[in-house]
C-alpha cells in the first residue's frame, strides 16, 4: 500500500534477533543487554504479520539481525516466508562468519539473496572494526556463496580510515584509501554490488568517525575517472554507478548527504514485535501485543491488518540527522536489524 507522502511500501525487514557473534564498534561494541526468549517473536508469530503484510502489499521480505544466523533453524523460517502467497523475495542480511557452513541449506531453502556485511579486507583493520579475527571465515562464506549461486551485495559502512585508525594511507591509492579500493575489487572479476553505507548516528554510530558521502563519492569519481551513474536504479535508497570493465557495481547508500527518504519503501519489524515506521524514530506499533492478545483468530488479523496500516500511514517524510535532538530512537542498530 501507499504510505501518506505516496511512497509504495512493498519491503519488510525483520529482525529475528538482537544478539550477535560480532561486536562492530559502531553497533554493537560490548555485551549488551539482550532480551529473553520469551519476549522474541516466534518463526509462527513472524509469519503470522508476514502475512498479513503480504496482504497490504509487501511482497519482499529481508530477515535481519543482530545476527541472523545465530537463531537456530533460519532456514525454516526462510521456507516458511517463501511460501507466503504474494511474497516474491526473501533475503538475508549477514556479517558472514557462519556462512560457509549454512551456504547449502539457504540454498535449499530458497534464499534469493544474501548482503554480507564487511567494512574491511584487511584483517588487523577487521579485528579492530568487529572486534573478532574472523575475516577468513567471511571471505569462505562469501566463497561458498558465490559458487552455489546465491546472488550476492557486499555492505560496508563508510568509517573514516583516517580517524578511525589513525591513518589513511594503508594500502590503495594516496586519492582512495585501501579499505575501499579492496571493497571494490570485490566486484571487478564477480557480478557483486559493492555497497557503502553512509554511518547514521544512531546508537553507538553517534561515536564513530565515519566519512561523508559527499567526500567518499568524490574520491572513487578521482580513483575510477570511468565511474559512471547507472540510469536505472534499482528502486530503493542504493545509488549504483558502474566502472568500466567491472562485473559488479558501486552502491551508495547515503543516508546523510543524499535523498534517500524520497525512495524509501519499507518497514521494520524488531525482533521484540515491533513494527517501525522509521528507522530514525521511535515511532510505530507494538504489533507483538496484539499477537499475543487473546483475540479471536479474526479479530486478531484484523487488528494486525490494522496495526500495519497505521504504522505506514505513520511513515514521515524524511528523517532529519542534522541536530541530534531529531532522532529519538534510542536503541541500538542491533535491535532493529539496519
Ligand atoms: N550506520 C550505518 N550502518 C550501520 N550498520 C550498523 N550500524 C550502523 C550505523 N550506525 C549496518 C551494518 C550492516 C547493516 C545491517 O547495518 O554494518 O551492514
Ligand atoms: Fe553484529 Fe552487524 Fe552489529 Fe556488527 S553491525 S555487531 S555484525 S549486528
Amino acid at each position: 500500500m501507499k504510505d501518506g507522502y505516496g511512497r509504495k511500501i512493498n519491503y519488510l525487514r525483520i529482525s529475528i534477533t538482537d544478539r550477535c557473534n560480532l561486536r562492530c564498534r559502531y553497533c554493537m561494541p560490548e555485551d549488551i543487554d539482550t532480551v529473553p526468549m520469551g519476549q522474541i517473536l516466534s518463526y509462527e508469530e513472524i509469519e503470522e504479520v508476514s502475512r498479513c503484510a503480504a496482504g497490504l502489499g509487501i511482497s519482499k521480505i529481508r530477515i535481519t539481525g543482530g545476527e541472523p544466523l545465530i537463531r537456530r533453524d533460519v532456514c525454516d523460517l526462510i521456507r516458511m516466508l517463501k511460501a507466503i502467497p504474494g511474497i516474491d523475495t526473501v533475503a538475508l542480511t549477514t556479517n558472514g562468519v557462519l556462512l560457509e557452513q549454512m551456504v547449502p541449506d539457504l540454498a535449499k531453502a530458497g534464499v534469493d539473496g544474501i548482503n554480507v556485511s564487511l567494512d574491511t579486507l584487511d584483517r588487523k583493520r577487521y579485528e579492530l572494526i568487529t572486534g573478532k579475527d574472523e575475516l577468513g571465515s567471511v571471505l569462505k562464506g562469501i566463497g561458498a556463496a558465490e559458487r552455489i549461486g546465491i546472488p550476492l551485495k557486499i555492505n560496508a559502512v563508510s568509517l573514516d580510515p583516517g580517524r578511525y585508525f589513525g591513518s589513511s594511507s594503508q594500502g590503495g591509492d594516496a586519492r582512495l584509501p585501501g579499505d575501499f579500493s579492496d571493497l571494490i575489487g570485490l566486484a571487478q572479476y564477480r557480478p557483486v554490488d559493492v555497497r557503502f553505507i553512509e554511518l547514521m548516528p544512531i546508537g553507538y554510530g553517534k561515536d564513530c568517525p565515519g566519512i561523508g558521502h559527499d567526500r567518499l563519492i568524490g574520491m572513487v569519481r578521482d580513483a575510477y575517472p570511468g565511474l559512471e551513474k547507472e540510469e536505472v536504479q534499482g528502486g530503493g535508497p542504493a545509488v549504483y554507478y558502474r566502472i568500466p570493465g567491472y562485473r559488479g557495481r558501486v552502491g551508495f547508500i547515503s543516508a546523510i548527504h543524499g535523498r534517500f527518504c524520497d525512495s524509501c519503501n519499507r518497514i521494520r519489524l524488531t525482533s521484540m514485535g515491533f513494527l517501525k515506521s522509521c528507522l530514525c524514530y521511535d515511532t510505530g506499533v507494538d504489533i507483538k501485543d496484539l499477537l499475543r492478545s487473546d483475540m479471536a483468530h479474526e479479530q486478531k488479523e484484523e487488528a494486525l491488518l490494522e496495526g500495519i496500516r497505521q504504522c505506514i500511514l505513520q511513515k514521515p517524510a524524511a528523517h532529519v540527522f542534522s541536530g541530534e535532538g531529531e532522532i529519538t530512537e534510542k536503541k541500538a542498530m542491533s535491535a532493529i536489524g539496519g
